[in-house]
């Protein structure tokens, strides 16, 4: 898919170039600086094939109604000269960290607020697919697994969509870790691999396990639109991730997992019945105490795909929405939570 193909070198060098028109941020500075660490000759990438595209889409469970526009904004570089070079070289940065666990920098939007701009971080991840694939063969990882994990591309358009009524892609540097091999979709749960923080580290080490701050642990997401996360399923998640990883990561001895997220805030189970499968989740955990942020919209955006902003508009039709409304409503906050459990 990567090749070097004449000319395009030349008119990188010579060309008023879209880097300098970017938006001067911590984030774009750190990205810039780690493509510079990468040398002049960073591969270019072959133009999309049409004939697969479609079917590239598909396999990465890209919504129906988004698969036209992506169609046809396809850049290229005569069509969008600037885009296409932003594409390249955030293909070259998520790709220089291949297999790694620790975070890349994040990409930059490519400016506008046009569909190309929404639909922008598709493209390198298009490109990126048949590389991670390679990289996960290599890893001897299942194509099912594979599979299963590279469609939460669609699944995120399906998020864009929830969230701002468009097709489109918001949370693209989530996404870079499944493009470079760092998570894995096993039944319910995600697992991502992950180092320990200090909190985190300190907390378990603690209590007596063999952790440490910058140790090994397998950090669980739980993914929308996959239906309720029943006790049996998240057990059989867990089970597959303690097989898995031995087998596909053996210098990576992942003992610990971690969860960050609003469904660990323990104020959740005033409101929710003892068998509710969020409260049932947060069983599993022990909780890290931390400093706590109020986070509503973190909660609103996956209940209800709205901003806590919009309380009056929200509908009170299910426990989680009515104790997500009355909570904020009787002048408390969301923090969310974090929790540490052994594997
Ligand atoms: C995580 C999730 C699967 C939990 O749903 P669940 O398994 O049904 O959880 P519970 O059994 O505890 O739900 C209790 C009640 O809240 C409702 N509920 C839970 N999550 C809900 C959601 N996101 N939207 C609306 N209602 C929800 C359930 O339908 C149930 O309603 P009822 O008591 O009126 O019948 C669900 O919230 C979801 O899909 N969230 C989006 C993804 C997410 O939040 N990931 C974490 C990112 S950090």
């Amino acid at each position: 898919m990567i090749t070097q193909y004449d000319g395009m070198e030349r008119q990188f060098l010579t060309s008023p170039d879209i880097l300098d028109r970017l938006p001067d941020n911590e984030a774009t500075r750190a990205w810039i600086s780690h493509l510079e660490s990468l040398g002049p000759d960073i591969p270019t990438v072959s133009l999309f094939d049409p004939a697969r595209m479609l079917d590239d889409l598909l396999d990465l469970a890209v919504p129906h109604e988004d698969i036209d526009a992506i169609i046809a904004l396809t850049p290229s570089p005569e069509r969008n000269p600037d885009a296409w070079r932003l594409l390249e070289r955030i293909v070259a940065v998520i790709n220089s960290r291949m297999g790694e666990i620790d975070n890349a920098p994040t990409a930059p939007d490519l400016p506008g607020d046009g569909p190309l701009a929404r639909y922008f971080h598709v493209y390198p991840l298009l490109a990126l697919k048949p590389l991670v694939e390679e990289w996960h063969g290599q890893r001897c990882i299942p194509e099912d697994i594979s599979r299963r994990t590279l469609v939460d591309l669609g699944r995120n358009l399906a998020v864009h969509r929830k969230r701002y009524g468009t097709g489109g892609i918001s949370l693209h540097q989530w996404l870079q870790l499944h493009f470079r091999g760092a998570i894995y979709q096993l039944g319910r749960l995600q697992f991502q691999r992950w180092k320990l923080g200090e909190t985190s580290g300190n907390a378990i080490r603690d209590a007596g396990h063999p952790a440490e701050p910058g140790g090994f642990a397998l950090n669980v997401h739980i993914t929308d639109f996959s239906g309720p996360m029943r006790p049996n399923l998240c057990s059989a998640s867990f089970d597959r991730a303690r097989e898995f990883f031995p087998t596909h990561f053996p210098e990576e001895p992942y003992r610990v997992a971690v969860c960050h997220s609003w469904l660990l805030d323990p104020q959740l189970a005033d409101y929710l019945p003892e068998r509710s499968n969020i409260v049932q989740f947060q069983r599993r955990f022990t909780l890290v105490d931390r400093e706590r942020k109020p986070m509503d919209d973190v909660a609103f955006q996956f209940v209800f795909g709205r901003q806590a902003s919009e309380i009056d508009t929200l509908p009170r039709t299910s426990t989680v929405q009515r104790a997500l409304i009355d909570h904020v409503r009787n002048g408390g906050h969301w923090h969310g939570g974090s929790g540490w459990l052994v594997l």
